[in-house]
């Protein structure tokens, strides 16, 4: 039994993952981005989760949420399922799972990423603030998945891996998508999870439980470095064992 730190839970794919997560007997924490959106979660709790609260958009309430999920105890994974497909697409996509990675001493980190990252453009923002909308929502998932490789290489000692979980329809996804919608938490569940050998290696981007090539850009140490440095400059925030 794994315990397990799942944000962005209140719907979608998040809230489909934190609970196949406690059917399987997992212990989970869940997130919300505020008291207000906790009712989304309610059937989680009432099968077991703990919930921690915050906005994923604001540096500050990231720092405390990694505060908050210390004081419930150790958790063996995150799955950085929050994300926005338009506004503050670095600061929620990227800037939080950086620092989410960096602060919650779990051994296993699960970021989700998209096949829109194959159109992202492979160079750094010049602001991560979010203030003024100055990259695309597939920018944003190329520079995730650029962070989980970066991170796998600089963190020998975590287990770090990029999911895309397909075009599925959730409030982000809409009505017409394509992708199997009851597939789309099954990889970031075992990834956090299992001691199958296959994911017992670093780094990888997969889908439906296989790892895919990515954009080239994503194995670019030089780009992978330059990001860490920026996230930590913008951030104030270290990982520690660089
Ligand atoms: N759906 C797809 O086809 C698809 C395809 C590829 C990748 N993905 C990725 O899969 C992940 C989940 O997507 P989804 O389709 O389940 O999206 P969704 O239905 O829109 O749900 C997104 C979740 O993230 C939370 N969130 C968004 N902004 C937040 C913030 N500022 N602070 C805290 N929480 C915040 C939302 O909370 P609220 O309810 O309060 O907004 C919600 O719980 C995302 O990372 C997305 O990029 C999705």
């Amino acid at each position: 039994m794994a315990r397990v730190l799942v944000t962005g839970s209140t719907t979608g794919i998040g809230h489909a993952t934190a609970a196949s997560l406690l059917r399987d007997g997992h212990e989970v924490v869940v997130h919300a981005r505020s008291d207000a959106r906790r009712a989304g979660a309610d059937d989680l709790l009432a099968a077991g989760a703990e919930i921690v609260v915050g906005d994923l958009a604001e540096l500050t309430q990231v720092l405390a949420l990694a505060d908050a999920v210390d004081d419930l105890g150790p958790v063996d994974a995150v799955i950085h399922n929050a994300g926005v497909i338009d506004g503050p697409v670095l600061a929620v996509n990227v800037v939080a799972p950086y620092v989410l990675t960096a602060r919650v001493p779990a051994p296993r980190h699960v970021v989700l990423s998209s096949s829109m990252h194959r159109g992202g453009r492979p160079d750094l923002p010049t602001d991560w603030s979010g203030a003024r909308p100055t990259r695309s929502y597939s920018d944003s998932k190329l520079l995730v998945t650029t962070l989980v490789a970066g991170v796998a290489r600089r963190r020998p000692d975590l287990l770090v891996h990029a999911v895309d979980p397909g075009w599925v329809a959730t409030r982000m996804g809409g009505p017409s998508a394509s992708g199997d919608l009851a597939l789309s938490h099954f990889t970031q569940a075992w990834l956090a999870t299992t001691d199958d050998a296959e994911a017992l290696t670093s780094g990888g981007y997969w889908f439906h439980q296989r790892t895919r090539r990515t954009h080239p850009a994503v194995n670019d140490e030089a780009l992978q470095d330059a990001l860490l440095a920026s996230l930590a400059e913008h951030t104030g925030v270290d990982l520690p064992g660089r």
